[in-house]
């Protein structure tokens, strides 16, 4: 026994010894994290010790080695330099929302065999993305949107046979769409993708047909904002797990194949400011279709399709700089979830009724130069409807507010700060909706990629964002404020949040990063008619 004593003691004085010599982190793993110390802006808690895996913020460790290294929104400035390649038991890394990251995306990336998750999101990196990161066998999620890269899609990210998420936009990619051949990989190959999120880049050529097939799981097709010419392929219509397509802001051709009225999932479809032609599709099969916008293509003329009389799930019907003709359907406004109908530049002509039943939910009309001659307003519509550059306007209703311009007759959600009075807090400071006091949030943008409404001033829809916020981010209820959401020019709806800490009036370290984490690997959800998200965080100055 006592020997087994005497023996105990040594272990304990000679693992302590150990400690103090070289720490619990494994060597070759300290040294990368040394070199990474170079940045500036790491952790005050990387300057105290000399043990990576015992003492720094945003360092995970298992049995001595790194796994995690998450550093979202430190300010962080430097280069990603080759070292990091030495960390070959990572699993995930996350360097989002740190602008003053730049430089190249190292090669030896790609030696990080183990990870799962890279995310770079909101940085400064520019240059390549490069081939090796399709070596990452095991990556399941992959975020280098919104850094300034160039240069192609590597065909090898198609090897990545387990990723799920992938989110190239908002850089400045190049060239088409890789995809595979007898010699090398391409996107096509990745069956287990649900998000293809490549828009607002300099995508051009062809959208090919080989990237889609029926045994895809993709959910999410953004390639909005991009370059890409010719005809949409036929094989979207066999990807039937599609709720969301966006394609608009592109230049592509042709008819829209009628294999898209296959995609009985759809929410939301955007082909607008393209140049389509030949008839305008036919979505009536879409019985899940909340919002869609086919406006300035080259359709050809005609008079409302059928399915904007079939398709009750509508919030949201745009089909601006047309060229539809004849009677406007009443139908649409009594669909039980419209909000918004802009159908200006178009030339529906005669009588314009909205029929006898009104939708509730219905804030706009807007036929602003049409031909329409004469108006019915059988039962009361209180909220807005536009006809300015109508014959109907220099006669009858010359003087009616529907000839003018008018202000919406609603406004965009805030969060309201109604209980604090006109308290104010110094500029770097901002009032909590929660407790009134003055303190130093976390703040950024959301990207709302696809939303299935379009109308904002509905306060439940909100007060779902904030409590959704709140609750999964695990901080005090009613600490989320929200202002000023608007659809910007890219038709993304855009919301600043503001995430105010309790108790105290700052975040440390470790809240930033575990905050900075769940909004950047999208383990935050928002309510469900928000759709996809992307977020961006402004720098967070610590205190
Ligand atoms: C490091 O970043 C600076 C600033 O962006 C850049 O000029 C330099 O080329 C980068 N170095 C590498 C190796 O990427
Ligand atoms: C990307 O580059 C453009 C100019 O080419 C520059 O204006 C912009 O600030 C850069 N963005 C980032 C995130 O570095
Ligand atoms: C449309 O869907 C049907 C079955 O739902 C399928 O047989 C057909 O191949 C699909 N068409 C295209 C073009 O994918
Ligand atoms: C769109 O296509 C039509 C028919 O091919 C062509 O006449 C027209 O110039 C195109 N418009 C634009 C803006 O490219
Ligand atoms: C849509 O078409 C109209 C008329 O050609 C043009 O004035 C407008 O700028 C176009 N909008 C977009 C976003 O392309
Ligand atoms: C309007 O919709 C309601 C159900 O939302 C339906 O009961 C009613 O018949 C519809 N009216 C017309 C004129 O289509
Ligand atoms: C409306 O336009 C259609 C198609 O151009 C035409 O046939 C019809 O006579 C027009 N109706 C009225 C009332 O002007
Ligand atoms: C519109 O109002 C002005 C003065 O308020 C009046 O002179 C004019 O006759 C009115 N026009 C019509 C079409 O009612
Ligand atoms: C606003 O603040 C001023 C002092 O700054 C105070 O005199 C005034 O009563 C306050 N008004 C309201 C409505 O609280
Ligand atoms: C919401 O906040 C924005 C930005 O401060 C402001 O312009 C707008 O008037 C506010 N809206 C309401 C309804 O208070
Ligand atoms: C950071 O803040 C959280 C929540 O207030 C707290 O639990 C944690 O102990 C703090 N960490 C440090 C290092 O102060």
């Amino acid at each position: 026994m006592a020997t087994l004593n005497r023996l105990l003691i040594f272990i304990a004085f000679f693992s302590l010894e150990i400690h103090f010599i070289c720490g619990v982190t494994d060597i070759n793993d300290a040294a990368v994290l040394q070199s990474l110390k170079n940045w500036r802006n790491t952790p005050p808690s990387w300057g105290k010790s000399d043990d990576p895996c015992e003492d720094w913020e945003g360092v995970k460790c298992t049995s001595a080695r790194v796994t995690s290294l998450g550093l979202s929104t430190m300010g962080l400035e430097g280069n990603l330099s080759g070292d990091i390649g030495g960390l070959t038991e990572l699993r995930s890394l996350d360097l989002s929302f740190n602008r003053g990251l730049t430089g190249f995306l190292s090669p030896r990336l790609g030696d990080l065999q183990k990870l799962s998750n890279l995310i770079l999101a909101g940085c400064g990196f520019t240059g390549n993305i490069p081939d090796e990161l399709g070596n990452l066998a095991n990556l399941y999620f992959l975020a280098l949107n919104s850094n300034n890269l160039s240069g192609r899609i590597p065909p090898s990210l198609g090897k990545l046979s387990k990723l799920y998420w992938l989110d190239l936009a908002d850089n400045q990619l190049t060239g088409s769409i890789p995809v595979s051949t007898s010699i090398s990989p391409g996107l096509d190959l990745l069956k287990n993708a649900k998000h293809f999120h490549f828009n607002k880049n300099l995508l051009s050529g062809t959208i090919p047909a080989q990237l889609f097939s029926s045994d895809m799981v993709l959910i999410h097709v953004l390639f909005d904002g991009n370059q890409f010419t010719g005809t949409i392929p036929d094989t979207i219509g066999s990807v039937q797990t599609l709720e969301v397509l966006r394609l608009d802001r592109n230049d592509l051709t042709g008819e829209v194949p009628s294999s898209l009225n296959n995609l009985t999932n759809i929410n939301e479809l955007n082909l607008a400011h393209n140049n389509f032609t030949g008839p305008i599709p036919d979505l009536s099969q879409m019985s899940s279709l909340n919002y869609v916008d086919l406006s300035n293509n080259s359709f050809d003329p005609s008079e409302a399709p059928i399915w904007f009389s079939t398709l009750p799930s509508l919030t949201t019907l745009v089909m601006e700089y047309g060229s539809l003709l004849g009677r406007v359907p009443q139908k649409v406004f009594n669909f039980s979830q419209i909000q918004q109908v802009k159908l200006k530049n178009n030339m529906f002509n005669g009588s314009l009724s909205l029929g006898d039943s009104i939708s509730p939910q219905l804030q706009l009309v807007d036929l602003e130069n049409n031909q329409i001659t004469s108006l019915t307003l059988s039962s009361a519509y209180i909220n807005t409807l536009i006809l300015i550059g109508n014959p109907v306007c220099t006669t009858a209703l010359a003087n009616t507010s529907y000839c003018h311009p008018q202000q919406q007759s609603t406004k965009p959600y805030n969060t309201s700060l109604a209980t604090c009075g006109n308290k104010s807090c110094p500029a770097d400071q901002k009032l909590s909706p929660q407790n009134c006091e003055c303190a130093y949030p976390y703040e950024g943008t959301m990207y709302f990629r696809g939303p299935s409404f379009r109308e904002l001033s509905n306060d439940n829809l909100f007060h779902s964002l904030e409590m959704s916020l709140w609750v999964q981010l695990n901080l005090t209820p009613g600490s989320v404020f929200l202002q000023n959401p608007f659809f910007n020019t890219d038709d993304y709806l855009q919301v600043q949040v503001a995430l105010f800490p309790s108790p105290g009036k700052n975040f440390n370290v470790s809240e930033v990063e575990r905050i900075g984490l769940i909004l950047s690997n999208q383990a935050y959800n928002p309510p469900k008619e928000f759709g996809p998200y992307y977020f961006i965080a402004s720098p967070y100055v610590f205190h």
